[in-house]
């Protein structure tokens, strides 16, 4: 085979064949194609698409490209969740410990944060000592005993998409549905759990700017989940504000962490996404025949203490300590805190999630490229939702930082993300849909 002849059937819209899209992987692995022609190829797709057959076939070509796990010598079913990237997203930390205290196996692999989107593996290592490494007999141990296991990427899962990520994101090819899907799917198929819940979100704040776009991901990867023979079921949610009230670290897994004591503080869009989440993995794995009787499940586990001591022992488990699990506020806090105050009264009518995100970068507590420290310590708490009402110098969160002049920096680029309107404005839906 020749990597010129599939270039040309893809850029004159024929579609490539199994054994070519196959080919074209195994060399691009090898080390064994030009940049220039896999960055060709990526072009051509990324102009005439692909059909569902091509996309399977590059997906399971891309997972088949490393390791693949086989959980079933440490459990019979394990799920899994993805979040396609968000502002305040502290989802995992939540919901994988309730899901195992309902008696589910939970294997996570995560990763971290870049720009304005925020990592899981990140908010963990607010936890000191708590260690993302797992390596892979530990990984299915832990799984087999606890019931719950989070880590980075231990095996070399689909090392094609780094390769092809890499390519894609200085060629302007990343917004290709085909080529997203097949880059989350193929790791996601690589990992091993049978069951997958997607959460695909959708806003300024997210890949996805619109529902519409936002949709045709999710069907995109269900479809190809279920070729692959996995469960998987796609939920569209909101990313036009940022999820509960903290962003960065720390913060967020203070918030995390009070959520599973069921503190009263807990935000309740928040809640209500980790059940709807949550609800989903169990429903997937046999634990729930309803979502509402799934969502009955969660709550007990938490009001329980099954799913904090879950999380405890899964935290222990990689070397942090218990002690913050019950303690939340002696998680290291920032030398600098200023509340933000809203300068007129009204409705709040945006809260621009990808700004946050951006101002939550700048107080240092997410990359701006790969590879960049980050200080847990710093973040934002904003305490308001679109559609609250607000007073004129009403205080409505606070800003984390390290210096003075970050402080000052950050408070401004928050208030330039809010609006507020002299006109009553309805809240946003928390989701958009769930796509089977
Ligand atoms: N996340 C991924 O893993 N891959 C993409 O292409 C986009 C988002």
């Amino acid at each position: 085979m020749r990597a010129t002849d599939i270039i040309a059937h893809k850029r004159d819209a024929l579609q490539l064949s199994t054994a070519e899209i196959n080919w074209f992987i195994e060399q691009l692995t090898a080390g064994t194609l030009p940049d220039y022609q896999a960055s060709a190829l990526m072009m051509a797709i990324y102009i005439q698409g692909m059909s569902r057959r091509e996309t399977v076939d590059l997906t399971l070509a891309m997972a088949n490209s490393g390791d693949q796990l086989d959980l079933h010598d440490a459990v019979d079913y394990a799920v899994d969740k993805h979040s396609s990237g968000g502002v305040g997203d502290k989802t995992s930390l939540v919901v994988l410990p309730i899901v195992a205290a309902c008696g589910v196996p939970v294997a996570k692999m995560s990763g971290r944060g870049l720009g304005f989107s925020g990592g899981t593996l990140d908010k963990m290592e607010a936890i000191p000592g708590w260690q993302a490494h797992v390596p892979i007999e530990s990984f299915k141990q832990q799984v087999r005993e606890i019931g719950l296991v989070l880590a980075g990427q231990t095996a070399e899962l689909a090392p094609a998409d780094g390769k092809l990520y890499a390519l894609r994101d200085v060629t302007a090819t990343v917004s290709s549905i085909p080529l997203i899907a097949a880059s989350i799917m193929s790791k996601k198929l690589a990992a091993g759990s049978d069951g997958i819940v997607l959460d695909v979100k959708v806003g300024r704040g997210a890949f996805m700017k619109t529902v519409e776009s936002g949709r045709l991901l999710a069907e995109t990867m269900v479809n190809i989940g279920q070729d692959a023979g996995r469960d998987v079921v796609a939920l569209l949610s909101e990313m036009n504000q940022p999820l509960g009230y903290a962003v960065g670290n720390a913060n967020e897994t203070r918030e995390a962490i009070l959520t599973l004591h069921g503190s009263a503080d807990t935000p309740p869009d928040f809640w209500e996404h980790c059940l709807e989440v949550g609800g989903h993995m169990l429903i997937l794995a046999g634990g729930a025949d309803s979502l509402d009787t799934a969502k009955e499940k969660m709550t007990a586990a938490r009001d329980s203490g099954r799913a904090l001591s879950k999380f405890r022992q899964m935290v222990e488990a990689q070397g942090g300590s218990g002690r913050f699990v019950d303690r939340p506020d002696l998680l290291e806090q920032p030398p600098f805190v200023a509340d933000i105050t809203i300068n007129r009264g009204g409705w709040v009518e945006e809260i621009d999630a990808a700004a946050i995100g951006m101002a939550s970068v700048l107080l240092g507590a997410g990359r701006e490229k790969k590879g960049d420290s980050i200080d847990y310590r710093v973040g934002i708490n904003l305490m308001i939702k679109v559609g609250d009402t607000v007073k004129a110098n009403q205080v409505v969160g606070q800003v984390l930082a390290a210096t003075e002049a970050t402080l000052q920096a950050g408070n401004a680029a928050v208030l330039q993300a809010l609006t507020v309107s002299d006109q009553p404005v309805k809240p946003l839906p928390h989701f958009y849909g769930t796509v089977t």
